[in-house]
């Protein structure tokens, strides 16, 4: 199965590995120039998975980091670069990301920045790094809790994705994966909509249903994606359910984090209420929305005044805002989405109180 992507091709499973192997083999000029980057968790069930599939790369240079999202820092990137520097990396060398989402936009960062750039390859071992955070070229690291303030679009040689890596995968994550591709559905594809409607958590046992599951959302986001890769205009619609998420996420990492995949299905249900106050999405596929996203994530709290406060200044520094004006990105209808919307403060508010 291969895609293209304006220089950029995903490969699925076996054939994944054929083409991996022969790119190592034939592009890099010794094995001392692979670094494969890891999380420490990513070092124990995904590593030996490699290693098993193509041999030889035992003898390349293995960096691990902690796994968590308060690594995904400038601080762990300089760490990197020294041991690139340590292990004599030069500009032929090439870094493996093999992780979620966390490795990818750090490992992605820092082959955009080491000697002016070096070359990777993003193998995503989460299932929200296979249906987004690898794909796309943004790469980057958050300034405090700022999420991803630091960062550049760095096009990868190729993507990996392996589905086997999902099954040690923990159920909390995957619905984290799975909120990202109802999304995907919600901001571009009715069918694509329903189809994941349908699915239970357990998806990820079948091994067809998986990958087709898989393989149709990565291309709803490349395609997307490849109309406007540095996101000018049409990306945009990506980030629905992202401008009330990202906040969520950067104000709940500081407290008792927060999934991205959970902050953003709480933002795509605020979201798609005001999309139903102010841009003509109707009342029944609003109720559609929030009775399929509640039932796979309750929202346990309501969120508080004093919290809410908060949540609007984080929203103010949004890097996607515009003229002072928090932007969103809001639904027409299931499967089409609005972008450069403007909402008024009040209704924003009132979003979280219903
Ligand atoms: N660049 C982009 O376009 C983009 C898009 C969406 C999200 N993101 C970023 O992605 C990050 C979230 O990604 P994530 O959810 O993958 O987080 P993550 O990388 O932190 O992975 C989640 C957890 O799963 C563990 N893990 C990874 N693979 C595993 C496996 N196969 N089995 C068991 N455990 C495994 C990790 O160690 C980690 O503890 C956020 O920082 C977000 O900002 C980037
Ligand atoms: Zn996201």
């Amino acid at each position: 199965m291969k895609m293209i992507n304006k220089g950029e091709f995903i490969y699925f499973n076996e054939e994944a590995y054929d083409v991996l192997r022969n790119y190592l083999l034939h592009q890099v000029d010794s094995i001392k120039n692979i670094f494969i980057l890891v999380d420490e968790i990513t070092h124990i069930h995904c590593l030996p998975v490699i290693f098993k599939k193509i041999d030889f790369l035992k003898k390349s240079n293995v960096i691990k980091i902690k796994s968590g999202e308060k690594e995904k820092n400038i601080y762990t990137c300089i760490q990197i670069c020294k041991n690139l520097e340590k292990f004599k990396a030069t500009r032929k060398s090439l870094i493996l990301n093999l992780g979620g989402g966390v490795i990818t936009d750090i490992g992605g960062f820092v082959a955009s920045i080491f000697k002016r750039g070096i070359r990777f390859i993003n193998i995503p071992t989460t299932l929200l790094g296979m249906v987004d955070a690898a794909i796309g070229n943004k790469t980057g690291v958050n300034l405090d809790s700022i999420k991803n303030e630091i960062g550049s679009f760095y096009v990868p040689e190729f993507l990996v994705i392996d589905t086997h890596f999902l099954k040690t995968l923990p159920n909390k994550e995957i619905f984290s994966g799975m909120a990202e591709m109802l999304k995907h559905g919600l901001i571009a594809d009715k069918n694509f909509w329903k189809k994941m409607n349908q699915i239970q958590i357990g998806f990820i046992q079948n091994e067809n249903e998986c990958k087709n599951l898989i393989h149709n959302s990565v291309l709803i986001k490349q395609k997307i994606v490849n109309q406007d890769p540095k996101e000018k205009g049409l990306r945009k619609i990506l980030n629905f359910g992202h401008t009330i998420g990202h906040a969520l996420e950067s104000y709940f990492m500081n407290v008792n984090n927060i999934l991205h995949g959970i902050a953003v299905t709480m933002g795509m249900i605020y979201e798609s209420w005001i999309s139903c106050k102010i841009n003509g999405l109707s009342l029944y596929d609003y109720e559609e929305i929030r009775s399929t996203l509640s039932a796979l994530y309750p929202i346990k709290n309501k969120i508080s005044d004093l919290e809410i406060n908060k949540l609007l200044l984080i929203m103010e520094h949004d890097k996607k805002n515009e003229k002072n004006k928090i932007q969103f990105s809001l639904l027409k209808e299931i499967g089409k989405c609005s972008y450069n919307c403007q909402v008024p403060y009040s209704l924003i508010k009132e979003s979280f109180l219903n």
